[in-house]
This record gives structure tokens, sequence and C-alpha cells, in this order.
């Protein structure tokens, strides 16, 4: 006898299922999720093609921060700011491609959304695996008709959702509303994304860490103490860990939202602040990977309650499965204490 085959429940519908256990929702939240959903099928079916068109390589300017800017990552910040343009729910947009704030047409649109419209873009013209990073806030002066920049300079633990696509083999969405992380692939013969799992758990300790080592001369000691420990053998404890580094960070979160372990962007030298983005990478991410059971810290506090004073802000990030991250600390606060004793 065959079995009967499973009930493949699409990301819209699973949308308005989840709504309407909330007796009171205005549907605005779940609107505003349809349409980054629909903003990325278009951006995945332009990363796709990217190789057979000319939207490869880079499109002559800098972005706000100094980084040469990509064709696709423009093409991606427009798609994602005309769909959210378009439901009049949300009053301004902050993107990693644009320098202050983004009014949309609806002023009096009560949510805020950050975006790093693509993620990894140093990754696009070797095929490897991008993303797109959104994290919403509900606007606190409802009635302004003139939101500020102010109003969207709130700590992570006041997300409403944040998610984020992979374009990897295939392409995924996966996001939170605080009640667990939900999953969805995307298949493109139907140009819909399936569910694929509604209650994300990730392991509690994993045998994987990630950062990227060749800056390791630039970081402090109790770092550079932490990577030689995972390189260590102890095959009881499952080391030396593996060693893996996408330099994308939605498809470093993702696989260690999979598979468990940790991932790392330190201050360093280079970067005393770090290189990621507090408001549409470290906290969007970091949302998702504690829904998941995981933790997130910048080696002093969790990333969610740091109080944003800029809307482009770094921060280091300690990011994955609880246990690991818990290690980590123990030697990057042990190498603190020392620095305190030494004056
Ligand atoms: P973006 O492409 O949005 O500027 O982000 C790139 C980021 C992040 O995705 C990744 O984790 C990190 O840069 C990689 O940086 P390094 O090359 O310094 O390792
Ligand atoms: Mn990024
Ligand atoms: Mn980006």
């Amino acid at each position: 006898m065959t079995s009967k085959p499973k009930k493949l429940v699409t990301l819209d519908e699973y949308i308005i299922q989840s709504q309407n256990r909330f007796p009171g929702a205005t549907g605005e939240l779940s609107q505003l999720l349809r349409d980054i959903g629909l903003a990325a099928k278009i951006i995945s079916r332009e990363v796709n093609k990217a190789g057979i068109t000319s939207l490869l390589g880079a499109d002559g300017s800098k972005n706000i921060h100094g980084e040469s800017v990509k064709k696709l990552d423009l093409f991606a910040d427009e798609q994602l700011i005309s769909a959210l343009n378009r439901s009049l729910i949300t009053c301004m947009v902050i993107s990693e491609e644009n320098d202050g704030i983004v009014s949309l047409n609806s002023q009096g649109g009560k949510y805020i959304v950050y975006l790093d419209p693509l993620d990894g873009s140093s990754n696009i013209d070797v095929n490897v695996s991008i993303g797109s990073i959104f994290s919403i806030y509900m606007r606190q002066t409802r009635y302004d008709p003139n939101p500020s920049e102010s109003d969207a300079l709130q700590s992570g633990v006041r997300q409403v959702a944040a998610g984020y696509v992979l374009y990897g083999s295939s392409t995924m969405m996966v996001y939170t509303t605080g009640l667990g992380v939900s999953a969805f692939t995307l298949d493109p013969s139907i140009g819909e994304f399936i569910l694929f799992d509604d209650d994300f758990s990730m392991p509690k300790h994993g045998t994987i860490y990630s950062i990227n080592e060749g800056s390791y001369n630039s970081w402090g000691e109790g770092l550079k103490k932490y990577i030689k420990y995972c390189q260590k053998e102890d095959p009881e404890n499952g080391r030396p860990y593996s060693a893996r580094y996408i330099g994308s960070m939605v498809a470093d979160i993702h696989r260690t939202l999979v598979k468990g372990g940790i991932f790392i962007y330190p201050s360093s030298k280079v970067y005393p602040k770090g290189k990621l983005r507090l408001m549409y990478e470290c906290n969007p991410l970091s949302f998702i990977i504690e829904q998941a059971g995981g933790m997130a810290t910048n080696g002093d506090k969790r990333i969610m309650e740091i109080d944003p004073s800029a809307i482009h802000e770094r921060t280091p990030i300690y990011i994955g499965s609880k246990q690991n991250v818990e290690e980590a600390m123990k030697f990057i606060s042990s190498d603190k204490e020392m620095a305190v004793e030494a004056g």
C-alpha cells in the first residue's frame, strides 16, 4: 500500500493559519511577511540566472560603508523596498545599501523594517550561497506623520519578527515571530515556498567552529586560546572540531542552525567594533538562533539587549549552540579578567 502523500503547506497558507490563531490580529504583519516572500522569489530567480544575464559583478559604486556595491545588491534592495512600499504597512526601511532612513509612501504605517538585501555579496561572483536578512519592529510614535531615525533605534528584544532567505543549493526562507522558528523551501517548479519545518530547534552542542581564521593575529588572547581549544584532540568530547567558513553570514548561520556549533565575528585590530551590523545582521539572526534554542552575545551582553545608538552600528558576535557559546565565553571572560588584573 502506498502511504498517503503529505499535505503541502505554502508560505502564504501557513502565514494565514498562524494569524488565525490570534483572534485580534489585523493581518498586517502577515501581509508584510508575504510581501517579503514575494520579493525573495524575484531575487532568487535573478540570483539563479545572474551568471547568464549581466548582473554579476560590481556596479562601480561604493555603499555607505565604503564597500563595493554589486549589481545584485541594488536589485535586491529595490525589490524588497518596492514590495514593502506596495502594501502601505511599513513607514520606513533601513537598509545596508542606503545611508539614512528610507521613508515609504505610508508615513502612518506601523512597522519599521531593517534589511540586509544581499548578504555575502563577495560570494556572488563565485556561485556560493548568499542571502537576504530582515528584522521588523513596531514604530514607537504611532501617529507621528514624520517617523525619524530615533524611532528605529530599538533593541533586538523588541523585534516582532525576523528572518532570512538563503539562496543556496535550494532557496529557503526561515523566520520567527517569537513563537519558534519556521522554515520553507522554494519549489521553483510551482514558484511557492513550501513548509519544511514549523518548529526548528538546533543542537545544544555542535562540533563545528566558524570564524575567518586569516585574522588570527589581530584577535585578543582569549579568542586565540579558545580556537586552539577547538583544535585540540579530545575525541571523547568531539574535538578537534571541524572548521567551516563560507563568508556569507546567512549561510554560516543556517549551517549552525542545522548542525550546531559556533559562528564568531570578533572585534580585532582591523575591526575594533567587529564587522557585522547590529540591526540588520546580528539582531535578526540572534532572534532566530535564540528561538531555536541557541544563544548570541557580543562577549559582554546578549546581542538582543544591546541599546543601539546608530542604525548602521557594528558589534562583535559569538552565536550558535548554547553549550558552544558558553564554552567560548569561559575563554573570553578569563582573558578580560587577566587584562583587568594586569591593570
Ligand atoms: P555583506 O555582503 O552584506 O556586506 O556582508 C558580508 C559579511 C557577512 O556576510 C560575512 O559573515 C562577513 O562579511 C565576512 O567577512 P570577512 O570576509 O571579513 O570574513
Ligand atoms: Mn551582510
Ligand atoms: Mn549586504
